[in-house]
């Protein structure tokens, strides 16, 4: 029996006893119900148009989307038992190819990348999972998901029908299938729904066909290795014998009803419903949506036959060390209901009460009989009725506050829920959105006293050894060289100028460039950068240019950087360029390519005056720091007293204590980064990620970032801090600074 067939018997046996069953349910919560005290015990998922059905239940999803990389192991419990508290009955998290693959052939399943371990938590606490498993991913992480070594597979084509690709596509997913198959719910396990891929429909007119195919091909291969116990689901871009799910901020009624069109027999879940945004180095920090806008967009939602939702993010978390993808801040905070720390913000709050409430209605929601009328323009009544059962929702979508017939008025963007009787079961008017949880007005405090540093200089090029030198007549594009293992690169020539002054033109670089003559920084390239910064291929090289989704950008000069360099004396100098790369791209629209084309460093010559640079070039990857392990390694080096005057390229080590009462207390650490520029931290060998003070394009306000999550389990008594700053900047005004939770 093939799977669409087996889910289907499941469907018609289970929906005549859904709703006999479900009379038995009552009020209490749905998961709890599904589960009823064994949470180890072996369970069916199967679905018709209104929902999931779980063991010939119905199920409201309420998902919170965590990614466990973005948190340490330890931090995994609580983020999951705040989420149980809040009334979400579903983790759902992508399964970041490149965690589990970090070099090619060798798998890692341990640790923080434990996601058997992440399962059995969730399953422990009566948590479904919904595992986005790729291979593509998007998430603003490093390449989308990919390993980066797949762009080194020979004649590779990523996301679409090619043999490189789909070798290690299947070699993978045999293997990731070990870790999971234990967890689906049907093995008794906490996994309800996998997805595969991710918002195919933003590259789909690029690859064609073959791309189509593909999406059968991985729907299949999620069959193959033994997901087909479960319903398989694709976003934003479906394949037949999967569900297509929906993201957006809302899902307007036309969206609804196209959905409906489009597949009749499918329940309709939304698997992003973004409560706030991801925020890029240089622009404005995004603020967010407050608790009561989410929860008229939910019941809206369910007006309109809505079956589930999936908050994208529920918990954004920390992208510690180079997991961001390019220009993505080391904070994934995304103003989520839990914050970058774990701790429930107001929104989270505020959303716990509509979970409590939505859970005690599921059944007239997701069974009963559903009409709409608009009371006038702009607002709408919808009623549910069930037997003997009656709900209504009332939502505004006007200007105006408006008062229907038996006098519930709803002010503007609002919405209520409420019983036949006519009692409020849910009135967004009626509860603060902007009240918090007790903890929230917890102050960050310095750790005392303030942090004596000392410093270590990188060398420049001059004094690196041979061995580390790569020799070429023109700069060799930076992933050639460090196959994404390092942000560094630098790429070192000679120059002759006869006027002391020079334009120097590098029309295709990467990401962000500082320029170096005799030894002295004397320029940088132009923040901020943007995110997507059109053709990363001249136009004329073999690759066609497609615009294949709205997001791309047509714009041909998007890598250039310009330097002018005067007060040259006339003669020779050296000319020493360090390319940082900021993260590998998240999908083909930041660049208008397919995203294997991505590039960093310099990889279309360098031209001077308008003249190519074809002289000697000595290309070398890798800071000397990083190739010693200064911040990670035992120590090796001297460090010295810090300079009057800040140099360039210094890495800084302070060293702080805590007592052991201080670690005892449940408390929240961070660095505040006043003062510096942009490089990478470390805390005891961590790396907690890459920072940069830039403020937003528009306004002289704060920096994209400035505070920077420690996790409290990588301190000790004795803590040593690293800081590499690129720019002549010295970390007298960073402070350590933490909050108190009494207990
Ligand atoms: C979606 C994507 C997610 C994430 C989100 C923005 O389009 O599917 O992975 O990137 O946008 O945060």
């Amino acid at each position: 029996m093939n799977r669409r067939k087996f889910i289907q018997l499941a469907t018609t046996l289970l929906s005549s006893s859904a709703s006999i069953q479900s009379n038995a349910i009552g009020a209490s919560d749905c998961v709890e119900t599904i589960y009823a005290g064994d949470a180890a015990k072996a369970r069916s998922i199967s679905f018709d148009e209104r929902s999931l059905i779980i063991d010939g239940k119905r199920c409201l999803l309420i998902s919170g989307e965590m990614h466990y990389p973005r948190s340490t192991r330890d931090m995994w419990p609580q983020l999951l038992d705040r989420s149980k508290a809040l009334g979400v009955n579903c983790i759902s998290t992508y399964v970041f190819w490149n965690v589990h693959e970090p070099e090619r052939d060798r798998y890692d399943f341990t640790g923080g990348r434990d996601l058997a371990h992440f399962l059995q938590l969730c399953q422990e606490r009566e948590l479904l999972a919904f595992l986005r498993v790729g291979p593509y991913c998007c998430a603003e992480w490093n390449f989308g998901g990919f390993p980066s070594y797949l762009r080194d597979e020979p004649n590779i084509e990523l996301r679409t029908m090619n043999n490189p690709y789909l070798d290690r596509v299947e070699k993978y997913f045999d293997r990731l299938a070990e870790e999971i198959r234990p967890y689906l719910a049907p093995n008794g396990g906490p996994v309800a729904m996998i997805q595969v891929e991710n918002e195919y429909a933003n590259v789909a007119k690029r690859y064609g066909e073959a791309g189509q195919e593909y999406l059968r091909w991985i729907v299949n291969l999620a069959e193959r290795v033994g997901f087909k116990i479960i319903p398989t689901t694709t976003c934003e871009g479906g394949a037949s014998g999967s569900i297509e799910t929906l993201n957006g901020n809302d899902i307007p009624p036309e969206r609804a009803a196209g959905f409906r069109l489009k597949h009749p027999k499918e329940p309709m879940i939304w698997s992003e419903l973004y409560p706030g945004w991801y925020d890029t180095w240089g622009h404005p920090r995004h603020t967010g949506r407050d608790g009561r806008e989410l929860a008229t967009c939910i019941l809206e939602f369910l007006a309109e036959g809505g079956a589930g939702w999936n908050y994208y993010m529920w918990h954004g978390g920390t992208n510690f060390g180079r997991d961001s993808m390019y220009l993505q801040t080391t904070s994934y905070d995304f103003t989520a209901p839990l914050d970058e720390y774990g701790r429930c913000t107001p929104k989270g709050e505020y959303l716990g009460q509509l979970h409590k409430k939505l859970v005690e209605h599921r059944l007239i929601l997701l069974e009963g009989n559903r009409t709409s009328e608009n009371v006038t323009m702009n607002f709408q009544k919808t009623t549910w009725t069930r037997g003997f059962q009656r709900l209504e929702l009332l939502v505004n979508r006007g200007k105006e506050p408006q008062t229907d017939a038996s006098g519930c008025s709803v002010s503007p963007g609002g919405a209520c829920l409420r019983s036949g009787d006519g009692d409020y079961i849910f009135h967004t008017d009626q509860i603060d959105a902007t009240k918090g949880p007790a903890h929230d007005a917890t102050k960050w405090n310095d750790i005392s006293p303030p942090l004596m540093w000392s410093a270590w200089h990188e060398p420049l090029p001059p004094q690196r050894d041979r061995a580390s030198i790569v020799r070429s007549s023109e700069p060799i594009e930076q992933l050639k060289l460090t196959k994404d293992k390092t942000d560094y690169c630098w790429y070192s020539t000679t120059i002759n100028t006869w006027k002391g002054e020079e334009l120097l033109a590098i029309p295709y670089g990467g990401d962000f460039l500082y320029v170096y003559v005799d030894g002295e920084l004397v320029s940088q390239s132009v923040a901020p950068l943007l995110e997507n910064r059109g053709f990363i291929v001249p136009s004329g090289s073999n690759q066609p240019m497609v615009v294949a989704d709205q997001n791309e950008s047509s714009k041909t000069d998007g890598y250039r950087h310009q330097f002018n360099l005067s007060g040259m004396k006339p003669g020779r100098h050296r000319l020493e360029i360090l390319a940082t790369a900021i993260g590998m791209v998240k999908g083909d629209w930041q660049i208008t390519a397919p995203m294997n084309m991505e590039r960093k460093g310099i990889w279309n010559g360098v031209l001077l005056d308008g003249d190519s640079l074809n002289t000697e070039w000595f290309n070398i990857p890798f800071l000397y720091g990083e190739k010693i392990h200064i911040a990670t390694g035992p120590e090796r080096q001297k460090w010295l007293k810090v300079p009057e005057i800040a140099k360039p390229l210094t890495w800084y080590r302070a060293t702080f204590n805590l007592s052991d009462n201080e670690l005892a207390h449940d408390s929240d650490y961070r660095i505040d980064a006043a003062g510096l520029w942009k490089g990478s931290l470390f805390v005891n060998g961590h790396a907690i990620g890459r920072y940069w003070l830039i403020g937003a394009r528009d306004s002289e306000a704060d920096p994209t970032q400035s505070h920077y999550h420690v996790p409290s389990v990588w301190l000790k008594r004795t803590n040593v801090l690293i800081v590499f700053e690129e720019n002549a900047v010295i970390p007298s005004k960073v402070r350590f600074q933490r909050r108190l939770f009494s207990a």
